[in-house]
C-alpha cells in the first residue's frame, strides 16, 4: 500500500488509504504493477472473444497483402526471446534484467522464405505469470500465436494460459517445441501433453502444426518460419493502406521528456505525422513517429508497430486508436469516452463496492 501510495504521490495524486480510487486510477496503478484488471464489465469478454472487425465496406475495392502480425506466447524462461534473437539475429535476452522479459516487443523482419524475403511483424511477449494482460493483448492483435514449449519442461501454467489467450482471440496456433538439443528434452511428452489438452499434433493425424526446434543453436527454425508463414497464407492477410488509420494500442507509458508515448500497431490505413488522434480518453495530433529501432519515421502501415508521441494523455494498452478529421472531433469523442468511464466509476461504486487503495494492497 505505501509503495502504491508513493506511486500516487509522485504523480501528483497524493491520498489517503481509505479514499476510493477512480477506475482509470486503478487501471494505472494496476499497469505500473502489470496486475490484469479484472472488472465486472461484460463487454470486456466480449471483446476477448470477438474476432478483430477492422475492416470496412468501403475498404473492400482497396484491399493489399499486409504482413501477417505473429506473437510469440508461452511460459517463463521457454525460450521465445532467444528464438526471436535467432530469427533477427540479435541478442535482446543478454540485455534484459535476469533474462526476463518485462513488456511487448514489437519487431519487423525481412524472413527469408524460399528465397524470397518477406516482412513479418513479431510481437515478443512475457512470459512470467505476473504479465497475464500482456500475454492477453498480444494475443488480441495477432494473426497467428506461436506458442514455444520447452521440451525439458512440459506444458506449464502460462502455456495453457497463453493457448486460452489466443483461443478466446480465435487466432490459429503453431506450437515450437524448443531446447530440443538439451540433455533431458523429452518431445514426445510434450507431443502427448498437447494430445491430451486437445491440441493435436499435425503429425499424429490432428490439425495444429508443431515443429522441435532448437532456438539456441536455430535447428529447425527455418522450418518453423516456413510452417507460421502457410498458415498466415490460409489467412489471407489484407488490409486497406489508402485510408486514415486505426488499430490498437499495445504499450503506453509517460516519457519524462516525451511525454504520454505511445506504441501503436496500425491494423488497417496508414498512419501519418500531423494526423489527428484519439484512444479512449486520449487524443492529440502525431507529432513524431518513430520505428523499433527509435528511428524517425513519417508513416507506418497495416500490420506495422510504431511509437507516437503527441497525445495529452497516456491511452489504456489494448485499448484502439483511430484516425479522426479534426482536433474538435478528437476532443469530442475523448471527452465522450472520459465521461463513460466516470459513469462506469459510478456504476462500479454503487454495485459492486468501492475499490480504496487499501482494498487494493
Ligand atoms: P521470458 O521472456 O522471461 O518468459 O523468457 P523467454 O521465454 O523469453 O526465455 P529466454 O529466451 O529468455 O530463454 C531462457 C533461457 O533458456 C536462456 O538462458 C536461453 O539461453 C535458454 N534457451 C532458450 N532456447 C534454448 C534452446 O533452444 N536450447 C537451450 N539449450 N537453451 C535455450
Ligand atoms: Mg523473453
Amino acid at each position: 500500500e505505501g509503495e502504491i501510495f508513493g506511486y500516487l504521490f509522485s504523480r501528483g495524486m497524493g491520498m489517503h488509504g481509505l479514499q476510493s480510487i477512480d477506475r482509470d486510477v486503478v487501471k494505472m496503478i494496476c499497469r505500473e504493477y502489470d496486475v490484469e484488471v479484472i472488472d465486472a464489465d461484460p463487454t470486456r469478454v466480449e471483446d476477448m472473444a470477438r474476432k478483430k472487425e477492422i475492416l470496412d465496406e468501403e475498404d473492400l475495392d482497396s484491399l493489399e497483402d499486409r504482413p501477417p502480425v505473429l506473437t510469440i506466447m508461452g511460459h517463463v524462461d521457454h525460450g521465445k526471446t532467444t528464438l526471436l534473437d535467432y530469427i533477427r539475429t540479435s541478442k535482446v535476452v543478454a540485455s534484459e534484467a535476469g533474462g526476463i522479459t518485462q513488456g511487448i516487443g514489437a519487431y519487423v523482419v525481412p524472413v527469408p522464405i524460399d528465397g524470397k524475403l518477406q516482412t513479418c511483424v513479431f510481437l515478443d511477449t512475457p512470459g512470467h505469470e505476473a504479465f497475464g494482460a500482456m500475454r492477453a493483448r498480444g494475443a488480441r492483435v495477432t494473426d497467428i500465436a506461436i506458442i514455444v514449449v520447452a521440451a525439458d519442461d512440459g506444458i506449464r501454467p502460462q502455456t495453457n494460459e497463453a493457448i486460452a489467450h489466443a483461443k478466446a482471440a480465435g487466432v490459429p496456433i503453431v506450437i515450437a517445441i524448443n531446447k530440443i538439443d538439451r540433455d533431458g528434452a523429452n518431445p514426445d511428452r510434450v507431443m502427448e501433453e498437447l494430445a491430451s489438452i486437445g491440441l493435436m499434433p499435425e503429425s499424429w493425424g490432428g490439425d495444429v502444426p508443431v515443429v522441435q526446434v532448437s532456438a539456441l543453436k536455430g535447428d529447425n527454425v527455418d522450418e518453423l518460419l516456413e510452417t507460421v508463414m502457410l498458415v498466415a497464407e490460409l489467412q489471407d492477410l489484407k488490409a486497406n493502406p489508402h485510408r486514415s488509420a486505426k488499430g490498437t494500442v499495445i504499450e503506453a507509458g509517460l516519457d519524462k521528456f516525451k511525454g504520454p508515448v505511445a506504441t501503436f500497431i496500425v491494423q488497417n490505413g496508414t498512419l501519418k505525422k500531423g494526423d489527428i488522434i484519439v484512444s479512449g480518453a486520449a487524443s492529440g495530433k502525431v507529432r513524431a513517429l518513430f520505428d523499433e529501432k527509435g528511428n524517425l519515421v513519417d508513416q507506418a502501415g497495416p500490420s506495422i508497430p510504431v511509437q507516437v508521441i503527441g497525445l495529452d494523455n497516456v491511452p489504456i494498452a489494448g485499448d484502439e486508436f483511430e484516425v479522426v478529421s479534426s482536433l474538435d472531433a478528437a476532443r469530442e469523442k475523448a471527452e465522450a469516452c472520459a465521461e463513460s468511464l466516470q459513469k462506469d466509476r459510478i456504476a462500479a461504486q454503487a454495485g459492486y463496492g468501492k475499490v480504496t487503495l487499501a482494498s487494493l494492497a
